[in-house]
């Protein structure tokens, strides 16, 4: 899974433009699922029929965000500099000093109006993209284009960096899941979703479409193990998170409960997370229509929407083995 990880962060899938991701997922679903399609929003919906008749079958939702954050050219100058606006996701502080890449492959480094800066730490207001033109006519990018950040995958032994973690790790999860689920009395619809980072957009339809009656999303999470993090009990490396919380979710107590007793029944370590900001797919589908009962598997991850993000590849194999273990097994009445 290490090098699919790597892999998927290597493709170019900023929110609303996920057709590369998709195609790149689409290889790896080849003979995993019954049945595969696209929808009118874009999301990827992989569905995998029962294989051992249980009475306590359900129609599950699984959610992996295909999209990652990353920004729009507004404006191009005269001398072919680059203004822009942010994904709603994207810290805006972390930008400075940034390399971004288009979908053309132009290259393009967030420069800033005057000199370097100390201590400020600059808005979108005083950045621009030089994406190496002189004119606005030289210019190989428009108004409208996106951009997603770019640094070289990297690892220090199980540590892996990206700048797009989120949630391309989570798409991975799924995947592996995917292919280590032997038999399930589950139907389980793999939905690889569009747009999560402009609002779980994706998820909205898919949820109403799909019309499941559970809902887990798969993503990553926050952590407080570094330097001044606001105060949180995840950290790197202590195991997969089931979350309780966050922003637009509380995790249904009977999903939440299915999902920690399969991983103390299968010594799989786990953190509880409670998540003060940020949410997930999973908060779309669990007011879609009625009702959806809804929990996260969270992978923990620091530095999230910056560029510069950082997970634990043991964090992400307890994911999965928390997700087969849970989807083997009846769910409980
Ligand atoms: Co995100
Ligand atoms: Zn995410």
């Amino acid at each position: 899974m290490r090098a699919l990880i790597e892999e998927l962060c290597s493709v170019f899938g900023p929110s609303g433009q996920e057709e590369r991701i998709r195609e790149a997922i689409v290889d790896h679903l080849d003979g995993l699922v019954d049945e595969m399609r696209t929808d009118r929003l874009g999301n990827l919906i992989a569905v995998k029929r029962p294989s051992a008749s249980g009475e306590r079958g359900k129609r599950i939702m699984l959610a992996a965000h295909m999209d990652e954050i990353g920004v729009m050219v507004t404006h191009v100058d005269a001398q072919g500099f680059c203004r822009f606006t942010t994904f709603v996701g994207v810290l805006k502080n972390t930008l400075w000093a940034r390399r971004a890449l288009f979908a053309v492959g132009v290259d393009g480094a967030l420069g800033r109006a005057g000199p370097p800066p100390a201590r400020e730490r600059p808005t979108p207001q005083k950045l621009f993209l030089d994406v190496g033109a002189d004119s606005k006519e030289d210019a190989r990018v428009q108004v409208g284009d996106t951009a997603v950040f770019r640094s070289s995958f990297g690892a220090v032994g199980d540590r892996l960096f990206a700048a797009n973690l989120d949630d391309r790790i989570g798409c991975a999860v799924l995947i592996e899941t995917l292919r280590e689920l032997e038999s399930s009395p589950h139907e389980i619809l793999a939905v690889f979703t569009a747009q999560e980072e402009v609002g779980a957009r994706g998820a909205t339809t898919a949820g109403y479409g799909l019309d499941p009656e559970i809902i887990l999303a798969i993503d990553v999470t926050a952590t407080g193990d570094f330097p001044q993090a606001t105060p949180m009990e995840v950290a790197l490396g202590k195991g997969v998170a089931i979350k309780v919380m966050d922003r637009r979710m509380i995790a249904h107590p009977k999903v939440r409960g299915w999902l920690e007793d399969t991983a103390q029944a299968f010594d799989i370590p786990y953190q509880l997370e409670v998540l003060e900001f940020g949410s997930t797919d999973a908060s779309a589908v669990q007011v879609s229509r009625a009702g959806v009962p809804a929990g996260t598997v969270s992978i923990p991850c620091r530095y999230v929407h910056t560029p510069s993000q950082v997970a634990d590849y043991n964090d992400a194999l307890g994911a999965v083995r928390l997700l087969v273990n849970a989807l083997s097994g009846e769910y409980p009445s």
